[in-house]
């Protein structure tokens, strides 16, 4: 029942989309007047639009001196003040250029994995930080009768909790970015200067379930993305969105992974265009199409934005999720939403033999949870430019998921375990072995020092897990989600742990 109620709420959101299109239609219509940009190098530049409104923005501050001026329209003179100053167009990504080390930022998704964790990591850094979360990751668990290894705190706890140890707040908004008139006031209210947008559904499985999960995740997450972007637009012009894409938006094509861009030679003449993309899910499809619409946002509008393409993320401590237990973060070892290395830790742990889909050969992109925060406030901190699109593949090292089995195994005997592998059939459509070479050096180029999968951190991964190996169900390690057999009927929870 849960289950057709969440669902049933994404179709009410998709009536209101149609509403909000017709609204911002006509405002998309108003902003074709303006020249749209060139295509210039690996970034889309535009900032005419933008340009016009600080303009505009500063003759009314001008005005707002000879009257007592309210803090939003000091608040933003300044932001215009400092966009009228940008750098030329065209200049190095990733040089600092409004010269602030610290900024407003709202984290969409931040009681998700990566999202709690960044929103600790800001905040502690002295940013001022807003969550905005409608919590249907938690809704997801409930539907589908999964539990976090790690036993987490609600987010209001979570919040409170951070305020006593750190005396900081977060800023709490609990709600549906698919909701337009929620994230309008959720941006009037706290005036961003970046947006971090985590807040999608990111399983694959999950979106292989069925025709409604696969249906809920395109439009949870490409509508999510959209209003996000009308609401920079709107309210917040200068805010800097940085969306989490994936590694998987761009499949595994037989020639090495460029950073977003490839320059391609065809029929004697040259361009450089955005990296093809061959999503493997529904999930990654969805990913595959922010992406494009962000794009198109930066060229049409001259937003900015940065792509971060992201890895598999691993581990579950960060400096400040392990201040206390409230503030720990989830980690999940199911076939649904866990991720390879930290299944493996906990299969190790309770004695499950690790299971490797098919060959085994499987070679992706992987980071440390640690390295996770530090992009972002990498990313935040050295912001795009008015009208670039800038596009940054984040992870650290790639592993083949028989060289994973390969690292927890000789981690877990060393700890006294002993751990067995298992090639069970894939339930995905993938290829086993394959070529897979990515670039990567952006960030590292930013000052990223990335913290290497060793020893100690499989160490510490294993005996977080062996510390909740209570709680460890282990009807949900096995894979229940298949590519192929997906069905327009839909599968209860029930159903899919028996399957
Ligand atoms: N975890 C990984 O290994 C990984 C790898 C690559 C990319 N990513 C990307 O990073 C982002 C965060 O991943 P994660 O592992 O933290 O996921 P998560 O599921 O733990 O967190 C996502 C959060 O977003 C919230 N959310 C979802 N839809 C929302 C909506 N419509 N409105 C408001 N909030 C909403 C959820 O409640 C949840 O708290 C995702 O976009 C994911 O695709 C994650």
């Amino acid at each position: 029942m849960a289950q057709s109620t969440a669902i049933s709420a994404g179709i009410s959101g998709s009536a209101r989309f149609l509403l909000d299109c017709k609204a911002t239609g006509q405002s998309c219509a108003t902003n074709a007047r303006y020249a749209l940009p060139n295509l210039e190098s690996k970034s889309f530049l535009c900032g005419q639009n933008a340009g016009l409104r600080n303009k505009a923005i500063l003759r009314q501050g001008a005005n707002a001196r000879t009257h007592k001026a309210t803090l939003k329209e000091r608040r933003q003179v300044a932001r215009a003040t400092a966009a009228v100053k940008e750098p030329a167009v065209g200049e190095k990504a990733g040089v600092v250029e409004n010269g602030k080390d610290k900024e407003r930022v709202m984290i969409i998704g931040g009681d998700g994995y990566c999202g709690w964790a960044t929103a600790l990591h800001l905040s502690a850094r002295g940013h001022e930080v807003a969550i905005v979360d409608n919590l249907v990751r938690r809704t997801f668990d409930d539907q589908l009768g999964l539990q976090t290894l790690t036993p987490i705190s609600s987010v209001h706890t979570r919040v409170k909790k951070w305020k006593q140890i750190k005396n900081k707040d977060i800023k709490l908004f609990v709600g549906d970015v698919c909701e337009f008139d929620f994230l309008a006031d959720a941006f009037q209210q706290f005036e961003p200067d970046a947006v971090v947008h985590f807040g999608e559904q990111r399983s694959a499985p999950y979106s292989m379930i069925d025709r409604s999960r696969a249906v809920f995740t395109q439009h949870n997450n490409v509508i999510g993305t959209l209003n996000v972007m009308f609401a920079i637009k709107e309210f917040a012009p200068q805010c800097h969105l940085v969306k989490l894409g994936t590694m998987g938006e761009y499949g595994t094509p037989n020639i090495d992974i460029e950073e977003g861009f490839i320059e391609i030679t065809h029929n004697g003449r040259k361009d450089v265009l955005p990296f093809p993309k061959q999503g493997g899910s529904f999930y990654h499809l969805s990913k595959v199409h922010d992406s494009h619409n962000i794009a198109f946002a930066c060229k049409a509008w001259g937003i900015r934005a940065t792509d971060l393409n992201q890895g598999v993320v691993y581990g579950v401590k960060t400096e400040e999720t392990s201040l206390d237990e409230a503030l720990i973060n989830r980690l999940d070892y199911d076939g649904v939403f866990g991720t390879a290395l930290n299944r493996f830790c906990v299969q190790a742990a309770v004695g499950h033999p690790l299971t490797i889909y098919g060959k085994g050969g499987q070679t992706r992109g992987y980071l440390d949870i640690r390295d996770t925060v530090r992009c972002l406030e990498l990313a935040i901190t050295r912001p795009a430019k008015l009208g670039e699109f800038r596009v940054f593949n984040q992870f650290t090292e790639q592993f083949s998921v028989r060289d994973l089995a390969k690292l927890v195994t000789e981690a877990g005997r060393k700890l006294g375990l002993e751990v067995k592998s298992i090639n069970v059939e894939n339930p995905r459509v993938e290829a086993e072995e394959h070529y897979y070479n990515a670039k990567h050096s952006k960030l590292i180029d930013m000052g990223l020092e990335p913290h290497y999968l060793n020893d100690s951190l499989l160490d510490s991964l294993v005996n977080v897990a062996i510390q909740y190996k209570d709680r460890v169900d282990y009807e949900q390690i096995m894979p229940g989600v298949s590519w192929k057999k997906i069905g327009a009927k839909p599968r209860t929870g029930v159903a899919l742990a028996k399957s």
